[in-house]
Protein backbone atom coordinates (compact mmCIF):
# COMPACT_ATOMS: atom_id res chain seq x y z
CA UNK A 1 0.00 0.00 0.00
CA UNK A 2 1.08 3.48 -0.79
CA UNK A 3 0.24 5.35 2.46
CA UNK A 4 1.03 8.86 0.89
CA UNK A 5 -2.32 8.29 -0.61
CA UNK A 6 -4.09 8.22 2.51
CA UNK A 7 -3.66 12.00 3.11
CA UNK A 8 -6.29 12.70 5.49
CA UNK A 9 -7.61 10.74 9.19
CA UNK A 10 -10.55 9.97 7.21
CA UNK A 11 -8.61 7.93 4.83
CA UNK A 12 -6.70 6.12 7.12
CA UNK A 13 -10.31 5.24 8.83
CA UNK A 14 -11.67 3.99 5.55
CA UNK A 15 -8.99 1.64 4.71
CA UNK A 16 -8.72 0.54 8.28
CA UNK A 17 -12.33 -0.80 8.09
CA UNK A 18 -11.41 -2.74 5.37
CA UNK A 19 -8.74 -4.51 6.84
CA UNK A 20 -10.35 -5.30 10.68
CA UNK A 21 -12.86 -7.99 11.02
CA UNK A 22 -16.83 -7.26 12.01
CA UNK A 23 -16.19 -7.91 15.81
CA UNK A 24 -12.75 -5.56 15.83
CA UNK A 25 -14.61 -2.75 13.77
CA UNK A 26 -17.80 -3.05 15.75
CA UNK A 27 -15.65 -2.65 19.27
CA UNK A 28 -13.29 0.39 17.99
CA UNK A 29 -15.49 2.62 15.89
CA UNK A 30 -18.25 2.16 18.07
CA UNK A 31 -20.76 4.48 20.63
CA UNK A 32 -23.03 3.53 22.90
CA UNK A 33 -26.95 2.84 22.18
CA UNK A 34 -27.80 5.45 19.44
CA UNK A 35 -24.65 6.52 18.23
CA UNK A 36 -25.93 9.62 19.13
CA UNK A 37 -23.12 11.59 20.93
CA UNK A 38 -20.17 9.73 19.07
CA UNK A 39 -22.49 11.68 16.00
CA UNK A 40 -22.16 14.73 17.80
CA UNK A 41 -18.39 14.50 18.25
CA UNK A 42 -17.40 15.00 14.95
CA UNK A 43 -19.92 17.03 14.57
CA UNK A 44 -19.48 19.94 17.11
CA UNK A 45 -16.09 20.85 15.63
CA UNK A 46 -17.25 20.76 12.63
CA UNK A 47 -19.76 23.35 13.29
CA UNK A 48 -17.23 25.53 15.25
CA UNK A 49 -15.97 28.62 12.87
CA UNK A 50 -12.41 30.20 12.96
CA UNK A 51 -11.62 34.19 12.75
CA UNK A 52 -8.37 33.89 10.80
CA UNK A 53 -6.10 36.63 11.81
CA UNK A 54 -4.02 38.43 8.63
CA UNK A 55 -0.55 39.36 8.19
CA UNK A 56 1.32 37.91 10.70
CA UNK A 57 4.65 36.99 10.06
CA UNK A 58 3.96 33.00 10.61
CA UNK A 59 7.62 31.82 8.67
CA UNK A 60 8.12 30.44 11.78
CA UNK A 61 6.54 28.45 13.64
CA UNK A 62 6.60 26.45 17.03
CA UNK A 63 3.64 23.90 18.05
CA UNK A 64 5.51 22.69 21.74
CA UNK A 65 4.56 22.83 24.65
CA UNK A 66 4.17 22.16 27.91
CA UNK A 67 2.12 19.97 30.75
CA UNK A 68 2.65 19.74 33.85
CA UNK A 69 5.82 21.64 33.46
CA UNK A 70 7.21 19.26 30.67
CA UNK A 71 7.76 20.26 27.88
CA UNK A 72 6.16 18.47 24.74
CA UNK A 73 6.84 18.85 21.23
CA UNK A 74 3.07 18.96 20.38
CA UNK A 75 -0.34 19.52 22.18
CA UNK A 76 -1.05 15.54 21.31
CA UNK A 77 -1.55 12.87 23.42
CA UNK A 78 -2.70 9.38 22.79
CA UNK A 79 -5.88 8.58 24.25
CA UNK A 80 -5.78 4.78 26.42
CA UNK A 81 -7.61 2.69 24.35
CA UNK A 82 -8.42 -0.97 25.53
CA UNK A 83 -7.03 -3.93 23.75
CA UNK A 84 -4.77 -2.75 21.36
CA UNK A 85 -3.65 -6.39 19.86
CA UNK A 86 -6.49 -6.31 17.97
CA UNK A 87 -5.66 -4.10 15.87
CA UNK A 88 -2.03 -5.09 15.18
CA UNK A 89 0.53 -7.94 17.26
CA UNK A 90 2.62 -5.35 18.02
CA UNK A 91 -0.08 -3.74 20.00
CA UNK A 92 0.64 -1.29 22.73
CA UNK A 93 4.33 -1.35 22.42
CA UNK A 94 3.96 -0.59 18.39
CA UNK A 95 1.77 2.69 19.85
CA UNK A 96 4.73 3.42 22.31
CA UNK A 97 7.57 3.19 19.22
CA UNK A 98 5.98 5.56 17.37
CA UNK A 99 4.91 8.18 20.63
CA UNK A 100 9.06 7.90 21.51
CA UNK A 101 10.03 8.75 18.24
CA UNK A 102 7.57 11.63 18.09
CA UNK A 103 8.07 12.86 22.17
CA UNK A 104 4.48 12.13 22.06
CA UNK A 105 2.94 11.02 25.22
CA UNK A 106 0.74 7.39 25.08
CA UNK A 107 -2.12 7.14 27.16
CA UNK A 108 -2.27 2.88 28.55
CA UNK A 109 -5.19 1.66 29.66
CA UNK A 110 -5.99 -1.00 32.56
CA UNK A 111 -7.46 -2.99 29.71
CA UNK A 112 -4.25 -2.69 27.51
CA UNK A 113 -3.33 -6.20 25.94
CA UNK A 114 0.52 -6.09 27.19
CA UNK A 115 1.31 -5.05 30.45
CA UNK A 116 2.44 -1.31 32.22
CA UNK A 117 6.09 -3.17 32.13
CA UNK A 118 6.09 -4.26 28.68
CA UNK A 119 5.14 -1.17 27.43
CA UNK A 120 7.35 1.11 29.40
CA UNK A 121 10.42 -0.32 27.84
CA UNK A 122 9.88 1.14 24.62
CA UNK A 123 11.32 4.44 26.51
CA UNK A 124 7.82 6.65 25.60
CA UNK A 125 6.32 9.25 28.40
CA UNK A 126 3.53 7.18 29.50
CA UNK A 127 -0.09 8.00 31.52
CA UNK A 128 -1.17 4.76 33.30
CA UNK A 129 -5.20 5.07 32.48
CA UNK A 130 -6.98 3.53 35.51
CA UNK A 131 -10.23 1.08 35.93
CA UNK A 132 -10.64 0.86 39.26
CA UNK A 133 -11.38 -2.94 40.26
CA UNK A 134 -13.72 -4.38 43.18
CA UNK A 135 -10.72 -5.99 43.95
CA UNK A 136 -9.47 -3.16 45.89
CA UNK A 137 -6.01 -5.39 46.32
CA UNK A 138 -5.54 -6.04 42.88
CA UNK A 139 -6.38 -1.91 42.53
CA UNK A 140 -3.38 -1.24 44.77
CA UNK A 141 -1.48 -3.65 42.73
CA UNK A 142 -1.92 -1.69 39.47
CA UNK A 143 -1.39 1.56 41.02
CA UNK A 144 2.21 0.06 42.33
CA UNK A 145 2.88 -1.16 38.96
CA UNK A 146 2.51 1.72 37.28
CA UNK A 147 4.38 3.63 40.11
CA UNK A 148 7.18 1.21 39.67
CA UNK A 149 7.55 1.53 36.51
CA UNK A 150 7.88 5.09 36.25
CA UNK A 151 5.05 5.85 34.93
CA UNK A 152 5.08 9.80 34.35
CA UNK A 153 1.09 9.93 35.64
CA UNK A 154 -1.94 8.28 36.87
CA UNK A 155 -5.38 8.89 35.08
CA UNK A 156 -8.62 7.53 36.48
CA UNK A 157 -11.24 7.40 34.26
CA UNK A 158 -14.76 8.45 35.80
CA UNK A 159 -17.30 7.64 33.48
CA UNK A 160 -17.00 4.32 33.41
CA UNK A 161 -18.90 2.97 36.26
CA UNK A 162 -20.67 0.41 34.11
CA UNK A 163 -19.76 0.26 30.07
CA UNK A 164 -21.87 2.03 28.05
CA UNK A 165 -24.54 0.27 26.00
CA UNK A 166 -22.53 -1.38 23.30
CA UNK A 167 -25.48 -2.85 21.33
CA UNK A 168 -23.31 -3.82 18.42
CA UNK A 169 -21.25 -6.50 20.27
CA UNK A 170 -23.63 -7.30 22.30
CA UNK A 171 -25.11 -8.84 19.19
CA UNK A 172 -22.01 -10.02 17.92
CA UNK A 173 -21.20 -11.35 21.36
CA UNK A 174 -17.62 -10.01 21.46
CA UNK A 175 -15.20 -12.01 23.16
CA UNK A 176 -11.13 -11.88 23.53
CA UNK A 177 -9.51 -14.03 20.92
CA UNK A 178 -7.90 -16.74 21.74
CA UNK A 179 -4.22 -15.75 22.16
CA UNK A 180 -4.82 -12.79 24.11
CA UNK A 181 -5.61 -11.26 27.61
CA UNK A 182 -5.40 -8.31 29.57
CA UNK A 183 -1.59 -7.90 30.40
CA UNK A 184 -1.63 -5.77 33.49
CA UNK A 185 -3.87 -8.82 35.00
CA UNK A 186 -1.66 -11.81 33.29
CA UNK A 187 -0.63 -13.44 36.82
CA UNK A 188 -4.06 -12.55 38.97
CA UNK A 189 -6.59 -14.44 36.73
CA UNK A 190 -7.13 -15.73 32.90
CA UNK A 191 -8.94 -13.85 30.99
CA UNK A 192 -8.01 -15.39 27.37
CA UNK A 193 -11.55 -16.32 25.55
CA UNK A 194 -13.71 -13.75 28.16
CA UNK A 195 -17.14 -12.21 26.91
CA UNK A 196 -14.96 -9.13 27.20
CA UNK A 197 -18.81 -6.93 28.02
CA UNK A 198 -19.15 -9.15 30.87
CA UNK A 199 -15.67 -9.62 32.59
CA UNK A 200 -16.09 -5.39 32.61
CA UNK A 201 -19.10 -5.22 33.88
CA UNK A 202 -18.11 -8.22 36.69
CA UNK A 203 -15.35 -6.18 37.65
CA UNK A 204 -15.60 -2.33 37.55
CA UNK A 205 -16.36 -1.19 40.44
CA UNK A 206 -19.47 1.62 40.08
CA UNK A 207 -19.40 2.88 44.09
CA UNK A 208 -16.86 5.09 43.41
CA UNK A 209 -16.68 8.15 44.68
CA UNK A 210 -14.63 11.92 45.15
CA UNK A 211 -13.85 10.45 48.26
CA UNK A 212 -12.07 7.26 46.42
CA UNK A 213 -10.44 10.11 44.49
CA UNK A 214 -9.37 11.92 47.11
CA UNK A 215 -7.34 8.62 48.45
CA UNK A 216 -6.24 7.68 45.15
CA UNK A 217 -4.41 11.35 45.23
CA UNK A 218 -3.32 11.22 48.73
CA UNK A 219 -1.89 7.63 48.32
CA UNK A 220 -0.43 8.05 44.82
CA UNK A 221 3.12 9.17 44.32
CA UNK A 222 2.18 9.95 40.67
CA UNK A 223 0.34 13.30 39.54
CA UNK A 224 -3.23 12.36 38.91
CA UNK A 225 -5.21 13.39 36.21
CA UNK A 226 -9.55 12.58 35.92
CA UNK A 227 -10.75 11.19 32.63
CA UNK A 228 -14.45 11.94 31.76
CA UNK A 229 -15.75 15.11 33.24
CA UNK A 230 -18.60 17.14 31.87
CA UNK A 231 -19.67 19.55 34.20
CA UNK A 232 -18.37 22.34 35.77
CA UNK A 233 -19.36 21.65 39.49
CA UNK A 234 -17.63 17.77 39.34
CA UNK A 235 -14.65 19.78 38.07
CA UNK A 236 -14.45 21.52 40.72
CA UNK A 237 -14.91 18.94 43.42
CA UNK A 238 -12.31 16.63 41.42
CA UNK A 239 -9.57 19.93 42.09
CA UNK A 240 -10.73 19.87 45.56
CA UNK A 241 -9.43 16.19 46.00
CA UNK A 242 -5.99 17.50 44.85
CA UNK A 243 -5.87 16.35 41.13
CA UNK A 244 -3.44 17.76 38.50
CA UNK A 245 -5.44 17.95 35.50
CA UNK A 246 -8.98 17.12 33.77
CA UNK A 247 -9.32 15.35 30.58
CA UNK A 248 -13.00 16.53 29.29
CA UNK A 249 -14.62 13.60 27.62
CA UNK A 250 -17.26 11.57 27.04
CA UNK A 251 -15.73 8.81 26.00
CA UNK A 252 -15.54 9.06 22.48
CA UNK A 253 -19.30 8.67 22.74
CA UNK A 254 -19.08 5.18 24.49
CA UNK A 255 -20.42 6.04 27.56
CA UNK A 256 -23.74 7.38 28.01
CA UNK A 257 -25.69 8.67 24.79
CA UNK A 258 -26.82 11.78 24.48
CA UNK A 259 -23.98 12.76 27.17
CA UNK A 260 -22.96 16.55 25.02
CA UNK A 261 -19.66 16.67 23.66
CA UNK A 262 -16.36 17.48 25.74
CA UNK A 263 -16.15 20.30 22.93
CA UNK A 264 -19.26 21.71 24.51
CA UNK A 265 -18.73 21.08 28.22
CA UNK A 266 -14.81 22.43 27.71
CA UNK A 267 -16.23 26.21 28.08
CA UNK A 268 -17.74 26.14 31.65
CA UNK A 269 -15.31 23.71 32.63
CA UNK A 270 -11.95 26.14 31.47
CA UNK A 271 -13.96 28.99 33.21
CA UNK A 272 -14.48 27.30 36.63
CA UNK A 273 -11.36 25.76 36.83
CA UNK A 274 -8.74 26.23 34.21
CA UNK A 275 -6.14 28.44 35.70
CA UNK A 276 -5.74 25.55 38.81
CA UNK A 277 -5.41 22.59 37.13
CA UNK A 278 -4.46 21.85 33.28
CA UNK A 279 -7.20 20.61 30.88
CA UNK A 280 -7.30 18.24 28.00
CA UNK A 281 -10.01 17.70 25.75
CA UNK A 282 -11.01 14.40 23.70
CA UNK A 283 -13.79 13.20 21.19
CA UNK A 284 -13.54 13.30 17.13
CA UNK A 285 -10.61 15.17 17.02
CA UNK A 286 -9.30 14.65 13.24
CA UNK A 287 -8.44 17.40 12.12
CA UNK A 288 -5.50 20.26 12.57
CA UNK A 289 -8.29 22.34 12.79
CA UNK A 290 -9.60 20.69 15.70
CA UNK A 291 -6.64 21.12 17.94
CA UNK A 292 -6.82 24.81 17.44
CA UNK A 293 -10.36 24.94 18.36
CA UNK A 294 -9.88 23.02 21.71
CA UNK A 295 -6.81 25.29 22.61
CA UNK A 296 -9.01 28.29 21.81
CA UNK A 297 -11.52 26.69 23.98
CA UNK A 298 -9.37 26.42 27.03
CA UNK A 299 -7.06 23.19 26.24
CA UNK A 300 -4.08 22.63 27.14
CA UNK A 301 -3.73 19.76 24.47
CA UNK A 302 -5.99 17.28 22.79
CA UNK A 303 -6.41 13.59 23.42
CA UNK A 304 -6.92 11.46 20.42
CA UNK A 305 -8.48 7.83 20.45
CA UNK A 306 -9.22 5.81 17.56
CA UNK A 307 -7.27 7.65 14.54
CA UNK A 308 -4.36 5.71 16.47
CA UNK A 309 -6.33 2.40 16.24
CA UNK A 310 -6.38 2.88 12.26
CA UNK A 311 -2.87 3.59 11.97
CA UNK A 312 -2.01 0.76 14.23
CA UNK A 313 -4.41 -1.80 12.17
CA UNK A 314 -2.98 -1.01 8.93
CA UNK A 315 0.78 -0.72 9.43
CA UNK A 316 1.87 -1.13 13.11
CA UNK A 317 4.28 1.74 14.69
CA UNK A 318 4.81 3.33 11.06
CA UNK A 319 0.80 3.66 10.51
CA UNK A 320 0.70 5.18 13.99
CA UNK A 321 3.43 7.58 13.27
CA UNK A 322 2.06 8.17 9.60
CA UNK A 323 -1.29 9.39 11.29
CA UNK A 324 0.42 11.34 14.12
CA UNK A 325 2.06 12.86 11.51
CA UNK A 326 -0.69 14.28 9.30
CA UNK A 327 -2.59 15.85 12.64
CA UNK A 328 1.21 17.38 13.57
CA UNK A 329 1.28 19.03 9.61
CA UNK A 330 -2.38 19.50 9.12
CA UNK A 331 -1.87 21.78 12.91
CA UNK A 332 1.15 23.49 11.90
CA UNK A 333 -0.97 24.33 8.69
CA UNK A 334 -3.80 25.70 10.93
CA UNK A 335 -1.62 27.89 12.95
CA UNK A 336 0.11 29.51 10.06
CA UNK A 337 -3.26 30.20 8.43
CA UNK A 338 -4.72 31.37 10.97
CA UNK A 339 -2.03 33.85 12.35
CA UNK A 340 -0.46 32.30 15.32
CA UNK A 341 3.00 31.69 15.13
CA UNK A 342 3.09 29.86 18.88
CA UNK A 343 0.48 27.78 20.81
CA UNK A 344 0.71 30.58 22.85
CA UNK A 345 -1.10 32.80 20.02
CA UNK A 346 -4.06 30.49 20.08
CA UNK A 347 -6.84 32.25 21.89
CA UNK A 348 -10.72 31.93 22.34
CA UNK A 349 -10.90 35.51 20.24
CA UNK A 350 -10.05 33.15 17.09
CA UNK A 351 -13.30 31.65 17.45
CA UNK A 352 -16.74 33.22 16.33
CA UNK A 353 -18.98 33.32 19.35
CA UNK A 354 -22.11 32.58 17.02
CA UNK A 355 -20.93 29.40 16.11
CA UNK A 356 -20.53 27.88 19.97
CA UNK A 357 -24.06 26.08 21.31
CA UNK A 358 -22.88 28.30 24.77
CA UNK A 359 -21.19 31.04 24.25
CA UNK A 360 -21.80 33.19 27.46
CA UNK A 361 -19.41 30.37 28.98
CA UNK A 362 -16.19 31.28 26.65
CA UNK A 363 -13.11 31.69 29.33
CA UNK A 364 -10.88 34.96 29.48
CA UNK A 365 -7.92 34.35 27.04
CA UNK A 366 -4.91 32.49 28.56
CA UNK A 367 -3.11 33.97 30.29
C1 LIG B 1 -11.55 3.86 24.46
N1 LIG B 1 -11.49 4.77 25.51
C2 LIG B 1 -10.98 4.37 26.72
N2 LIG B 1 -10.86 5.26 27.74
C3 LIG B 1 -10.34 4.87 28.92
O1 LIG B 1 -10.24 5.70 29.82
N3 LIG B 1 -9.94 3.59 29.11
C4 LIG B 1 -10.03 2.63 28.15
O2 LIG B 1 -9.65 1.50 28.33
C5 LIG B 1 -10.60 3.03 26.91
N4 LIG B 1 -10.77 2.12 25.92
C6 LIG B 1 -11.18 2.52 24.69
C7 LIG B 1 -11.22 1.60 23.66
C8 LIG B 1 -11.58 2.00 22.38
C9 LIG B 1 -11.58 1.00 21.27
C10 LIG B 1 -11.93 3.36 22.14
C11 LIG B 1 -12.32 3.84 20.77
C12 LIG B 1 -11.92 4.26 23.18
C13 LIG B 1 -11.83 6.20 25.28
C14 LIG B 1 -10.62 6.97 24.77
O3 LIG B 1 -9.65 7.10 25.76
C15 LIG B 1 -11.00 8.38 24.30
O4 LIG B 1 -11.70 9.05 25.33
C16 LIG B 1 -11.84 8.40 23.03
O5 LIG B 1 -11.44 7.37 22.16
C17 LIG B 1 -11.70 9.74 22.33
O6 LIG B 1 -12.49 9.80 21.20
P1 LIG B 1 -11.95 9.53 19.69
O7 LIG B 1 -10.65 10.26 19.51
O8 LIG B 1 -11.80 8.04 19.56
O9 LIG B 1 -13.06 10.07 18.86
C1 LIG C 1 -14.12 1.08 26.22
C2 LIG C 1 -13.66 0.87 27.62
C3 LIG C 1 -13.03 -0.38 27.92
O1 LIG C 1 -14.42 2.22 25.89
O2 LIG C 1 -13.06 1.97 28.13
O3 LIG C 1 -14.28 0.08 25.47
Amino acid sequence: MDWQRLVNLYDWERAAQEKLSPMVRAYYGGGAADDLSLNANRRVWDTLKLRPRVLVDVSHRNPSTSLMGQPMAYPIVIAPTAMAMLAHPSGESGIAEAAQQRGIIQGVSTLANQSIQTVRQLGATNWMQLYVYKDRQLTERLIQNAQDSRCQALVLTVDAPLLGMRENMMRLGFQLPTGLCFGNFQDVQQTEGAQVLRYIQDQFDPSLTFADLKWLVQNCAMPVWVKGVLRADDAKKAVDCGIRGIVVSNHGGRQLDTAITAAEALPEIALAVGRQVELMVDGGIRRGTDILKALALGARAVMVGRPILWGLALAGAQGVGLVLDILIREFDHAMALSGCAQVQDISSDLLDPHSLLRPGDLAQDRS
